[in-house]
């Protein structure tokens, strides 16, 4: 066993190791990103009604929160690979069952199969990076999830925009547009039968002999010594004598399930998704844009999104995250203001390129700061026998907080007579309110090993 995880691990460069270890970040986005541009399709194909339209979008966001919250309990138990192994099955799944949907029930029964599937994505990945990296990088390398999930939303957009009306080798534009999932879901699956599991969680298990193993591979082109690294997390290990539950997450990390649930509801409530999932929309009633260039903005809010994540990823390590989190709040805050006023005090046609930039403005804000850290925090702030549950608490809030929005934004809109200026100022208002719980609740982690920040969060909880 040991052997056959040295060689394993032997053959794979570290930079295979974290791509695709974060690649149901990509598949996150590409799922979530997709129906779009294919859901007008799918409702003119099986004459849907609108309420089965809408479920057939937010079914994903069912799927997602009962996945986020059943991975963590997963892989505390059966280690992260095993699930990361399943949520590629699943993905597997579900995107092979919507490109061949006959209906509104088969349609239905995918995208909830998906969700599961980007649900136990989003809520195993992020650790299980940060569980891979080294201190010193862990910032970029846990930001490699968010990289990917954006880089998922724009090869969504692409790929809406590049099968629409090519009905190839007779088959609806629509059935491509969901079946190309399959390429990634099928890398996926390959990544997770190679990848290493996490030491730590190795360590966790009493496999010491492997966990050397794989660190030793991990840290081979590093100055971080894998012997040092291997006790520190054994002694961490050795307190958490008991395993993870819902009641040792409660007795041991009460203040990270409220920094958790905190951050990613607040993540999702400064409106990013409005924005991802509805803008098109949104120019074409309320600026009154015609379909065909509307689909373009999409790309254009893919491009900025990407682009800026890769500059997040890059220089993640090099401010702490609380500085990039308060600057994002502070860009968020303003651009959404700023758009609102404009929205009830000029006409369409004066206010429609001064919104378009703004809303590149916001975009960058959220992608440079809470976009990726929110993920990174959730990986990073769990003591190590109640991590996965953790992360998924965590996530599982995310995905109620997306569904929120995405539930009431066209409403809100509609409220307010398709004048965008309504929902966004509900959103600066929670932009304002993040930079508050920045401030008070967020505790820093850059340069901390986990196993630091694990004995901070049990000096201030009193528990060994
Ligand atoms: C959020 C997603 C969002 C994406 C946009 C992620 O961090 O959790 O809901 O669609 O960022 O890039």
């Amino acid at each position: 066993m040991t052997n056959n995880a040295k060689h394993q691990v032997h053959h794979l460069s570290t930079a295979f190791i974290f791509i695709f270890g974060a690649l149901g970040g990509l598949l996150f986005g590409f799922d979530t990103g997709i129906i779009s541009g294919a859901s007008p399709l799918i409702e003119s194909t099986f004459h849907l009604s609108i309420a089965q339209t809408s479920f057939v979008t937010s079914s994903v966001l069912i799927g997602s929160s009962i996945g986020a919250l059943s991975i963590g309990t997963l892989s505390d138990k059966y280690g992260r690979r095993k699930m990361l192994l399943i949520s590629a099955l699943l993905f597997i799944a579900g995107s092979l069952l919507s490109a061949f949907a006959t209906g509104f029930v088969s349609m239905a029964i995918a995208r909830i199969i998906l969700g599961l599937a980007v649900g136990g994505a989003s809520g195993l990945t992020p650790s299980y990076l940060a569980e891979l990296a080294t201190t010193e990088h862990r910032g970029s390398i846990s930001g490699m999830f968010q990289l990917m999930t954006t880089a998922g939303i724009l090869l969504a957009y692409v790929s809406n925009i590049g099968f629409l009306h090519h009905n190839l080798l007779g088959w609806a534009d629509w059935r491509w547009m969901l079946g190309s999932a399959l390429i990634p879901a099928i890398l996926l699956l390959f990544g997770s039968l190679l990848l290493p599991e996490s030491p730590r969680y190795l360590v966790q298990n009493g496999n010491i002999t492997e966990a050397r193993a794989v660190l030793h591979v991990l840290r081979a082109k590093t100055n971080v010594d894998p012997d040092q690294e291997l006790t520190n997390i054994e002694k961490i290990a050795a307190q958490d004598k008991n395993q993870g539950g819902i009641r040792e997450l409660f007795k041991v990390a009460k203040p990270s399930v409220f920094v958790a649930v905190g951050i990613m509801l607040l993540q999702q409530l400064v409106g990013i998704n409005s924005v991802i999932y509805y803008l098109p929309q949104v120019f074409i009633k309320g600026f009154n844009f015609p379909d065909n260039k509307a689909i373009w903005i999409s790309v254009g809010i893919g491009v900025v999104n990407f682009l800026t994540t890769i500059l997040a990823t890059i220089i993640m390590d090099k401010f702490n995250r609380k500085t990039f989190l308060l600057f994002g709040s502070v860009v968020m805050a303003l651009s959404l203001i700023i758009i609102s006023i404009m929205s009830f005090t000029m006409s369409i046609k004066d206010a429609a390129v001064p919104t378009m930039l703004f809303i590149a403005l916001y975009i960058f804000g959220f992608a440079i700061s809470w976009g990726p850290i929110a993920w990174i925090l959730i990986g990073e702030i769990f003591p190590l026998n109640v991590r996965g549950i953790g992360n998924s608490i965590g996530s599982a809030a995310n995905w109620i907080g997306n569904f929120l929005v995405t539930q009431f934004f066209l409403s809100l809109l509609n409220l307010c007579h398709d004048k965008i200026g309504g929902p966004f100022l509900v959103f600066a208002a929670f932009a304002i309110l993040s930079i508050f719980f920045v401030i008070f609740c967020v505790p820093e982690t850059r340069g901390k090993s986990l196993e630091q920040i694990e004995l901070e969060l049990r000096k201030k909880t009193k528990v060994k």
